[in-house]
């Protein structure tokens, strides 16, 4: 993983909220946490059925990344609660490796609390000093506003639509929304 300095942040109400790299430790906690962000049953492509992780699994996952210089994981703790959690990592592909893609989530009762927010300008910032990436980039449903107002905010353009890409078991479509920001 890339260099991070843990931080503080305070939250919209009050709260005290720590941003620091995760460990291989945070495992279960971490898949909890990712878990209760998918029980909401949006903002995702995977369905909440499909992200059946074990906790061995995410362990491994976590000192994937953290092995990886060209890769970050940020836990949001309050007090020693995992509460959000931001991914990133580099193509693998030789001539995609100056880009990489980034996964975000915050659970239902701290959204809007400004976690969201500073996890991806941690991100960011971090991106800028890395001596490799010069692009972020994601992928965000079109049903998602609260995620792509967030993305406007910071900086990010929309690079691409994949029409209907998403349908649900209701059958409804969505589009899926490529977005980058060079660093
Ligand atoms: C999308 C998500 C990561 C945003 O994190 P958050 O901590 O809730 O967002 P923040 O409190 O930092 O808000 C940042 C900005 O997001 C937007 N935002 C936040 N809550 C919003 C809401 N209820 N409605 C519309 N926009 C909202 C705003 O632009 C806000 O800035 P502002 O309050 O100054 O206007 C979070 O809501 C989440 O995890 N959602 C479910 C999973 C998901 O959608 N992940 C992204 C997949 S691409």
């Amino acid at each position: 993983m890339g260099t991070f300095r843990s931080s503080t942040l305070r939250a919209k109400d009050g709260r005290d909220v720590v941003l620091r790299c995760a460990t291989p430790d945070d495992a279960e906690q971490l898949l909890a946490c990712a878990r209760e962000v998918r029980s909401a049953g949006v903002g995702f492509i995977t369905t909440p059925e499909e992200f059946n992780l074990s906790v061995e699994d995410e362990r491994k996952w976590i000192q994937e990344l953290s092995d990886n210089p060209d890769a970050l994981l940020l836990v949001a703790l309050a007090g020693e609660w995992i509460v959000g959690n931001i991914n990133f990592r580099q193509h693998a592909r030789t001539r995609q490796r100056h880009g990489g893609v980034f996964g975000i989530g915050v659970i239902p009762a701290w959204q809007g609390c400004g976690i969201g927010e500073a996890m991806v300008r941690a991100l960011l910032a971090w991106a800028q000093e890395s001596p490799r990436i010069e692009c972020v980039q994601l992928v965000v449903l079109a049903d998602n506003p609260r995620a792509i107002r967030l993305y406007y905010k910071c900086g990010f353009a929309v690079n691409g639509v994949k029409p209907r890409a998403i349908k649900y078991a209701d059958g409804i479509y969505t589009d899926e929304i490529s977005m980058h920001i060079f660093v």
